[in-house]
Order: C-alpha cells, then sequence, then structure tokens
C-alpha cells in the first residue's frame, strides 16, 4: 500500500515501520549506542558518507529513524530528525541556518525557553525582534537587509493566539528569509504547517506527539537538504534523543487521531464551561466564536486542540484557585492524557521579563490548562469546587 495516500491513523500506526526478520510487529529498540562495521572498507564507505548505514547512535538510530520517518509522513515533510527534547529541536534547527551577524523576527509570545533561547542568541552576534506575528503586518515592517529566519508558534503558548501560516510565509519568502513553524499545541492531525508554506516545522515530542507524559522528546521535519544539513550541526551540539525514548513516543503516535479528538472535545466543554463562571473574567480557546482569530483557525487548522488559557479576576486568586485542585495536576508541561495546569506567569513564563510579559498578554491572572482525556464532567467538577473555594 502507498502510504502517502492513506488516511492520517493509518500513517500514524504504519508509516516507516521496519520489515525485520524476527517478524516483530512493533518496532523493536536498538538500545546500542555503537553499530558494528563489517570491515575496515564498510567503515570507510560509511565515514565518507559513500554509504548509508549506521556507525553510532548520537547521528543515526534504526528506532529512532522509524520515528522520523512516520513524523516526516504525518506532517507531509520531506525528512525529518528528532532529537532529545523540544528544546535541542529548536535550537539545532536554529543553529544549522543563522550565522553571527543574522537577524531573526520571532514572534513575541512563544514558550518561555524558546523566548530565553532567542534572547541568548544576542551573545552570538544574532540579533532577535520579538514582534506579534498575528499581524502579518508586524512582519513586513521588521524586515531587514540580515533577515534570515521567521518563527512562531501557533497557536502561541499560552496566549493561544493564532499567526497566519499561509500569509507570513508569503512574506518571509519574498524576503528570502526562511519560515519555522512550533506545532506542539495542534500535531499534524490538525494542522500541517509546511502545506500552508511553512519550511520547516518543530514539535515538542514530550507532548501531544507521546501523549502519556512519561519521556521527553523533540523533533523537526523540513526539506531532505535542511534535515541533512541540522543532522551535521546537531551531531557536533549531540542532542541525540534515546532509543527507547524515540519507542515511547512511536507508541503513543499510534493512538493521536483518537487521543486529539478527546482532547478537543474534552477542551471545547471545559472552555464553554469557564466561559459561563462569574468567577472567570476571560477565556481564549480558538474552537469557541468569540476567540478574535476564531476564522483564521478554521481556515488554518482542522480542529482547535486541548489548550485552554483563562483569566481570573484578581491575581492573588490564582495560588488560591490552583491550591484547591483535586483531580487536575498542578504542572507544566502539556498533552498528555492527564489534565495539566499551570500559572505561566510563575511557572513556563517566569523567564520572560514582567513587563515584556504583561504587554505580551501573559498576565498574571492567566491560568492554562492543558485538558486531558479524563470524563469531562469529573474535570468540570474539580474546576468548579476549586473556583468555588476562592
Ligand atoms: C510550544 C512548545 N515548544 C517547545 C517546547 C520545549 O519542549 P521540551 O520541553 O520538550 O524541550 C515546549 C515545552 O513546553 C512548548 O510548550
Amino acid at each position: 500500500m502507498d502510504l502517502k495516500k492513506a488516511g492520517f491513523s493509518t500513517k500514524a500506526i504504519h508509516a516507516g515501520e521496519i520489515k525485520e526478520e524476527t517478524g516483530s510487529v512493533t518496532t523493536p529498540i536498538y538500545q546500542t549506542a555503537p553499530f558494528r562495521f563489517r570491515d575496515a572498507a564498510h567503515a570507510v564507505r560509511l565515514m565518507s558518507g559513500q554509504e548509508q548505514g549506521y556507525v553510532y547512535s548520537r547521528g543515526l538510530n534504526p528506532t529512532t529513524k522509524v520515528l522520523e520517518d512516520r513524523i516526516a509522513c504525518l506532517e507531509g515533510g520531506e525528512a525529518a530528525l528528532a532529537q532529545a527534547s523540544g528544546m535541542a529541536a529548536i535550537s539545532a534547527a536554529v543553529f544549522a541556518v543563522i550565522k553571527a551577524g543574522d537577524h531573526i523576527i520571532a514572534d513575541e509570545v512563544v514558550y518561555g525557553s524558546t523566548y530565553d533561547f532567542f534572547v541568548d542568541l544576542k551573545n552570538l552576534g544574532v540579533k532577535v525582534s520579538f514582534v506579534d506575528t498575528s499581524d502579518p503586518g508586524n512582519i513586513e515592517t521588521a524586515f531587514r537587509q540580515n533577515t534570515r529566519l521567521v518563527f512562531f508558534e501557533t497557536p502561541a503558548n499560552p496566549t493561544l493566539k493564532l499567526t497566519d501560516i499561509k500569509a507570513v510565509s508569503d512574506i518571509a519568502h519574498e524576503n528570502g528569509a526562511i519560515v519555522m513553524v512550533d506545532n506542539t499545541f495542534m500535531t499534524p492531525y490538525f494542522q500541517q504547517p509546511l502545506m500552508l508554506g511553512a519550511d520547516v516545522v518543530l514539535h515538542s515530542a514530550t507532548k501531544y506527539l507521546n501523549g502519556h507524559g512519561d519521556t521527553v522528546g523533540g523533533i523537526m521535519i523540513g526539506p531532505s537538504g535542511f534535515i541533512k544539513r541540522t543532522r551535521h550541526t546537531s551531531k557536533n551540539l549531540g542532542g541525540a534523543i534515546s532509543p527507547f525514548n524515540s519507542w515511547l513516543i512511536l507508541r503513543g503516535l499510534k493512538t493521536l487521531s483518537v487521543r486529539m479528538d478527546r482532547h478537543n472535545e474534552n477542551a471545547i466543554e471545559v472552555a464553554e464551561f469557564l466561559q459561563e463562571h462569574g468567577m472567570v473574567d476571560k477565556v481564549i480557546y480558538p474552537g469557541l466564536e468569540n476567540h478574535p482569530q476564531y476564522e483564521l483557525a478554521r481556515k488554518q487548522m482542522r480542529g482547535s486542540g486541548g489548550m485552554v488559557a483563562f483569566s481570573l479576576k484578581r491575581a492573588e486568586d490564582v495560588p488560591v484557585f490552583l491550591d484547591a485542585l483535586r483531580l487536575c495536576t498542578l504542572a507544566v508541561s502539556l498533552g498528555e492524557t492527564d489534565t495539566l495546569i499551570q500559572h505561566p506567569a510563575t511557572m513556563t513564563h517566569a523567564v520572560v521579563p514582567r513587563e515584556k510579559r504583561i504587554e505580551y498578554g501573559i498576565t498574571d491572572e492567566l491560568v492554562r490548562i492543558s485538558v486531558g482525556m479524563e470524563d469531562v464532567s469529573d474535570i468540570i467538577e474539580d474546576l468548579a469546587q476549586a473556583l468555588e473555594s476562592i
């Protein structure tokens, strides 16, 4: 069967799988650091690139290769490179394309460590302009002669604002820059940035791709030439993913579509409940008609995802509310079976200076929920009793 023409779930279960000699139905975990050369001449051919093959798991591993091929297929990209974490993937991808003197345009609302990584690039002579990419006009204005890269998340963590992938990719390409989109919140099940014109897609595979909160991993998908170059960069940076973690993500991927549907269904109900609650000031969820970019959501996403953000009326109520929760877990991370809830201002985005945070909409009153797969009535009951405790 030509898997390229198969449905999403079929690809998520079968793309890239290897038929190895024992007949193992699941992908084996090749838990090895080096691979034996057949002889000295074989070693020379592999090391010089005349022949492709496995040498050392920091560069390439068969279990990880199945993961890479599967995700490349799901995102509709030519190739992929898995890394030890989402941040390892982001940093390797960025380091593969920039050099001292280059300029980057990044959305002002990105995951805290991504923001921090971009801020630190000034130490290497790379200037990053943080702009609100939800307005493509801001990108046009921010372009300089030396702009090499445009980077954003959509929906953005944690404010769930959207960026028009096609509009921004068109502007970036007219100006000779490449576009990287962090697709962690949507996964390829709900959004495929490469199909909308982006050049590279990034994921924290720690989140929905793995889906069970039991491993850390990252992956990038893009043109073969870019992935080849980045594989070289990443081999030197050293952020290889372990074969066991690749295997856990492969296992998680098999149920991605059913999990995403459940997260989505539960999140809509949670968002609607919060919207009606008197203690809640504002709810942000791309599946609510009052989301400021509801039309764009319908245009570029096939679902709304499992992430909901909301503001309480007073910042001092946030810790009271969080401490009163009994089912929802107070923890960072997202995209797993369990409902996780956190306060971006003091947790995932604590690294962003307060005045910038407030300017970007990451206020002290904002709470982020990763709506899990429990029975939604239980999630809502827990949120209700914690809101009543304020
Ligand atoms: C949108 C997004 N991108 C990247 C990352 C970084 O991923 P990791 O924690 O796997 O390094 C995160 C982590 O929360 C994230 O939320």
